[in-house]
């Protein structure tokens, strides 16, 4: 069985950091988004296809260097096709039902399962789906009693969505699905799930946790529900009378003096926090170096990055990244 994994899109909310790497390359809690979504689909998947265009080399580069374990095929995508001309593109890839998975997703998504479901069902798609207040940003689709999708809208106005459950990203279709997909650029959700409601479309409710990591608060919100409630501090990196609020990761070789971490920060290996620097709801990438009296709020500081002295960084992202 095959999975196509969808990562082509630019990161637009994430810039600065996705000039320098693509979405799925980005770290939540130290491994890449990417290696996030490949562990958690099931051996029964023999081939990954990742359609890319978007920094393919550095993804390509990333993928040689750090094996998954297990068979990847990068197909070329100059132009982006969308999230259907995606999956249409790599059609001669695909020998039967296949698995399509958003590559910035992390969830608690019991893939097994969820095909379990599609098999039972008998339907020409599943979907995944997970209850939000707002379902506005995403896609929105209406269950009847048999868990058959009877409405699906992508991105509604608030006041228009039908129902509180999204689709979370995660697709298991038959190979039929790839006639409803035209040339060109298509997107999967406006232009396909809408043709697929008549000949038997599911949605699969899961418990555990979700969250699509295309914004800052995000990539931030990801760390913290992994980071569950404690505090897991790397032995001699914190000294000097520092404090430590959990949740928080303090990882190997960080080096934080003096200084409050925490709640929800994530220091990963080799930073150094200074004294009387504070570090609350964010996230450092490798070996950052924030000075003394800083103040950092809800933000994403980017590997290598030198915070200066006293310096105030709240809900932004710091990258020495250019387009
Ligand atoms: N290959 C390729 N080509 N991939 C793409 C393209 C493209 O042109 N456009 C987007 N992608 C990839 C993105 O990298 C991402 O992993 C996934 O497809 C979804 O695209 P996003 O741009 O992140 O969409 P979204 O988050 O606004 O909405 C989608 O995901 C939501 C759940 O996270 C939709 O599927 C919504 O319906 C859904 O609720
Ligand atoms: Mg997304």
């Amino acid at each position: 069985m095959k999975a196509v994994l969808l990562v082509g899109g630019m990161g637009t909310r994430l810039r600065p950091l996705t000039y320098r790497i693509p979405k799925p390359l980005l770290p939540v809690m130290g491994k890449p988004l990417i290696m996030h979504v490949i562990d958690s689909i099931p051996s029964e998947v023999d081939e990954v296809i990742i359609p890319i265009g978007y920094k393919r080399d550095v993804m390509d580069e990333y993928l040689k260097s750090h094996p998954p374990g297990r068979k990847i095929t990068l197909v070329d995508e100059p132009e982006p096709l969308g999230t259907g001309g995606a999956v249409k593109n790599v059609e001669e890839h695909i020998d039967g039902q296949f698995l399509v998975i958003n590559g910035d997703v992390i969830t608690s998504l019991d893939v097994a399962s969820f095909l379990k479901f599609h098999r039972a069902k008998g339907g020409i798609a599943s979907i995944s789906l997970w209850p939000v207040e707002d379902p506005s940003p995403f896609g929105v689709a209406q269950l009847d009693p048999e868990s058959r999708i009877t409405r699906f809208q992508e991105k509604p106005k608030r006041e228009e969505a039908f129902s509180k459950l999204i689709n979370a990203g995660a697709y298991a279709l038959e190979r039929e699905v790839l006639s409803y997909i035209g040339d060109g650029f298509v997107s999967m959700e406006r232009e396909v799930f809408p043709k697929l409601l008549d000949k038997g479309m599911y949605g699969f409710q899961f418990d555990g946790h979700w969250i699509d990591c295309g914004t800052r608060e995000n990539v931030i919100g990801a760390h913290r529900i992994l980071m569950g409630d404690g505090v897991k501090v790397s032995r001699n990196s914190v000294s000097g009378g520092a404090a430590v609020h959990p949740p928080s990761v303090v990882c190997d070789e960080a080096v934080v003096a003096g200084a409050v971490i925490g709640p929800g920060a994530y220091i990963s290996p080799r930073c150094v926090v200074g004294p009387m620097s504070s570090v609350e709801g964010s996230v450092l990438y490798d070996d950052v170096r924030v000075g003394t009296r800083c103040r950092i709020v809800d933000s994403i500081i980017d590997q290598g990055v030198s915070v200066p002295d006293g310096a105030e960084i709240i809900s932004e992202i710091v990258s020495r990244a250019k387009q």
